[in-house]
């Protein structure tokens, strides 16, 4: 009897085993999921802070959107850059004509991106021209408004 309960035991343990690791591809099949689902969201709210950032707080749209004769903002043309239609009062050389398309974000890295939100100066450390603002955003902000602006087009 002693003879046959060996391979009976050992049965068990391996059926056990076999449940135990199929249960563990599982939950890990389960969680990765969980955790696209996490990113996809938070890249999504991450799109819609950038959004808000954009068109209510920083307004980029004012000087990136160009305007059209009858002086409102085209927005066919949303963020793809424009002439800049503001002048100082008093006389500055430095003073831009042209603001860049940002829509798509062309041109500049993330990382680019970031240091010039961040930072307030180009990613080579050049003064920015006014108008352009210097913003010290921080780092949800840069990201979430470079977000924003990689999910727009550039062109049609
Ligand atoms: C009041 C006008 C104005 C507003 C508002 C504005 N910009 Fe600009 N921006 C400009 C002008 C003009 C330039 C070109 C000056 C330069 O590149 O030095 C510029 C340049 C840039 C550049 C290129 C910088 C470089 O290194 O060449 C980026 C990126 C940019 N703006 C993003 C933004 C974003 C994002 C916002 C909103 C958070 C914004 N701008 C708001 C006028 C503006």
């Amino acid at each position: 009897m002693k003879v046959m309960r060996f391979p009976f035991i050992a049965l068990v343990l391996l059926a056990l085993a076999t449940a135990c690791v199929t249960l563990l591809q599982s939950g890990t099949r389960a969680y990765g999921s969980m955790v696209h689902a996490k990113q996809a969201q938070t890249s999504s709210a991450a799109i819609a802070r950038g959004k808000y950032l954009v068109e209510d707080v920083a307004r980029c749209w004012e000087c990136h959107t160009p305007v059209k004769d009858d002086g409102s903002w085209d927005r066919n043309q949303w963020l793809r850059g424009g002439r800049v239609f503001i002048r100082p009062v008093v006389p500055n050389g430095n003073w831009a004509e042209r603001a860049p398309g940002i829509a798509g974000f062309p041109g500049f890295t993330e990382e680019q991106g970031e240091h010039i939100l961040e930072k307030g100066e180009a990613p080579d450390g050049r003064a920015l021209q006014p108008p352009m603002h210097t913003y010290h955003l921080n780092h949800a902000d840069a990201v979430a408004i470079i977000a924003y602006l990689k999910s727009l087009s550039s062109s049609d």
